[in-house]
């Protein structure tokens, strides 16, 4: 289906054409006076300068022209030379009736085939997830929905963090407490237990305190340091270690992204990189592009246009192990080699954005990644708690998405349970349907690039720019067509007519600009566009509801009309929850 805005645009741009100008100067777009009218073009301005004429002339000529056209209801010509349009309710009822009928309500797929490769979640095995991934988690999932929806190819890697420093320290400690484990002894040759010789609550537990001992203890961090290496180098016992730690973590993590409705399509980690790393280094050396700094090997990355310090890339420390930088490049050699993609989009906090200014260089600069894909880094603000300082739990400590994600679900069952007769069993279910919501929504809802406040009470509010409160709206339609199929109706039956109430026009208008708002989601990666769309529909619905008797209504075409718009509204406020990550209940 075209945007509506092209539709118009062609109707002026004929007019232009038809009265001997150029029809460029017919683009149409949304008004800046909605009290005025609903759209406008200002073409008649430039237009004039060329032909050498007052525009007014040339507006007025345009709006005569268009006055008869059944697109309008009215085309006015207001001095300087705007065009004040406003659609035919007759129009109007034909474009969303045909949105209506299309599953993606009016939105087109792009045409080029393109695989995108996502890098979300990144998780750090063996710690527990904690509030700074939560971002990752909700903005990657709504925009892998989003491109998905568009027509794109999209794999989603969770890019585990598993070939650092908390391997050594985990291994470390592990040692110290049990050192009789076969793991640590050398000349074992046997075949390693499949069991974990821990669980996830131990696991949880031995990090951080390997993590605090070896802030303490110089030699305890050496081990540490020399463990991470000979696990990187490949020692047997360590590495047997290493795929327990991953298999426990994974179980842990998968149930966590599960809770939340998020969903990974690969389950790669930093180690994945490792099989790829000596031969990129080698060629970063035969090739010249590598080189020895202060006992490490970098490469250079900087480039003349620069306007701040753009420092090398580490490919190796110079104790030879691997850093950040060695496995996100060994990792777009894999992602190259399976999957090709023609972008790589990185949802990651805003803060390692140099990072990625060198790995992209690096990367392009030594041909792991061809001069014609993209890499693209999408990165996100911080979560702040009320006192405008990054996220805590209240006694200063790290937040722990489980316990955040459990006191926000307590919460909102309390207020459901409050205002309503639903069994346990149901408010439960839907106290954790809208508190997701809530979270989503409370941080979609912000541009992914600014920092924003976590504030509990004001996202799980049923009033305001809220998940909750776009939820509400859904459930309140639902409940009126539920009222009318109990009266025996049937709704695919229903026909939309041209709007009467100013409020129903306004509705259809806001429908209309669904498809706009999701394609400027997809080529911006930005989901708080959809937020601020499914904001204003709501606003629009609940603006019609109000002035307007749904079940009351005698004529029995107009009231299978409403329901038609309502029926539409709420596919598409459901439609675009979807692409946020979120669901709507049945009641609430
Ligand atoms: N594990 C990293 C962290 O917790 C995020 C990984 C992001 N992705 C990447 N390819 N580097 O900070």
């Amino acid at each position: 289906m075209n945007k509506i805005l092209d539709v118009i645009s062609e109707e002026v741009q004929k007019a232009f054409e038809k009265k001997g100008y150029d029809p460029k100067y017919g683009k149409v777009g949304l008004s800046n006076r909605p009290d005025l009218c609903e759209y406008q073009c200002n073409g008649a301005m430039a237009c004039a300068k060329v032909y050498k004429k007052a525009p007014f002339m040339i507006s007025d000529e345009i709006a005569e022209e268009l006055n008869s056209n059944t697109m309008f209801e009215s085309v006015v010509s207001v001095k300087p030379g705007f065009l004040n349009i406003k659609l035919s309710g007759a129009f109007l009822n034909d474009y969303v009736t045909k949105m209506g009928e299309d599953s993606k309500y009016g939105v087109s797929e792009v045409e080029e085939d393109r695989t995108v490769m996502l890098d979300f979640g990144g998780p750090n095995v063996a710690k527990p997830l904690h509030v700074g991934h939560l971002r990752s988690a909700i903005i990657g999932e709504s925009v892998k929905r989003i491109l998905r929806f568009k027509g794109d190819k999209v794999i989603g890697d969770v890019h585990l963090g598993d070939w650092g420093l908390q391997m050594g320290l985990i291994i470390t400690e592990l040692k110290s407490r049990k050192p009789e484990l076969v793991y640590f002894d050398d000349s074992y040759m046997g075949e390693y237990p499949t069991e974990a010789p821990f669980t996830i609550a131990e696991l949880e537990e031995i990090y951080p305190t390997a993590s605090a001992k070896s802030k303490e203890d110089v030699s305890y961090k050496e081990e540490a340091l020399k463990a991470t290496v000979e696990v990187q180098k490949g020692k047997p016992g360590y590495r047997a270690l290493l795929n327990h730690i991953l298999n426990v973590s994974v179980t842990d993590l998968k149930k966590n992204y599960e809770n939340l409705g998020v969903s990974f399509d690969l389950w790669k980690g930093e180690s994945d990189a490792d099989p790829y790393i000596p031969d990129m280094v080698k060629k970063m050396r035969d090739e010249g592009f590598a080189y020895e700094s202060d006992g490490a090997l970098v490469v250079d990355v900087k480039e003349e246009s620069d306007t701040k310090e753009i420092p090398p890339c580490m490919i190796l420390k110079s104790d030879g192990a691997a850093l950040y930088d060695t496995t996100d490049l060994a990792t777009l050699i894999w992602r190259m080699n399976d999957y090709n993609p023609d972008e790589v989009i990185y949802v990651v906090d805003k803060r390692q954005e140099l990072h990625f200014i060198q790995v992209f260089r690096c990367a392009k600069k030594t041909g792991i990644v061809p001069a014609d894909k993209k890499l693209t880094f999408l990165g996100f603000g911080t979560m702040n708690g009320k006192d405008g300082k990054p996220f805590k739990t209240r006694e200063g400590g790290v937040m722990r998405l489980e316990h955040l994600l459990t006191s926000i679900n307590e919460e909102m069952a309390a207020k459901i349970a409050d205002n309503n007769t639903m069994s346990k069993d149901e408010a439960e279910k839907t106290a954790k349907i809208v508190a997701l919501a809530a979270i989503k929504y409370g941080d979609l809802s912000n541009q992914a690039s600014k920092d924003y406040v976590f504030d509990i009470d004001r996202f799980t509010s049923f009033e305001g720019n809220t998940g909750p409160y776009i939820l509400y709206t859904i459930v309140r339609i639902k409940s009126i067509l539920a009222k009318y199929k109990e009266s025996g109706k049937n709704i695919a039956n229903c026909k939309l007519l041209a709007p009467k109430k100013d409020s129903e026009k306004e509705l259809m208008l806001a429908l209309t600009k669904y498809a706009p708002a999701i394609d400027s989601a997809y080529e911006e990666l930005a989901p708080h566009k959809i937020c601020a769309y499914i904001y204003e529909l709501s606003n629009a619905l609940n603006h019609f509801y109000h002035e307007t008797k749904i079940m009351g209504e005698e004529d029995a075409d107009r009231q299978a009309s409403y329901v038609k718009l309502l029926d539409i509204t709420r596919g598409v406020l459901e439609q675009a929850i979807d692409l946020l990550g979120f669901e709507a209940p049945e009641r609430m």
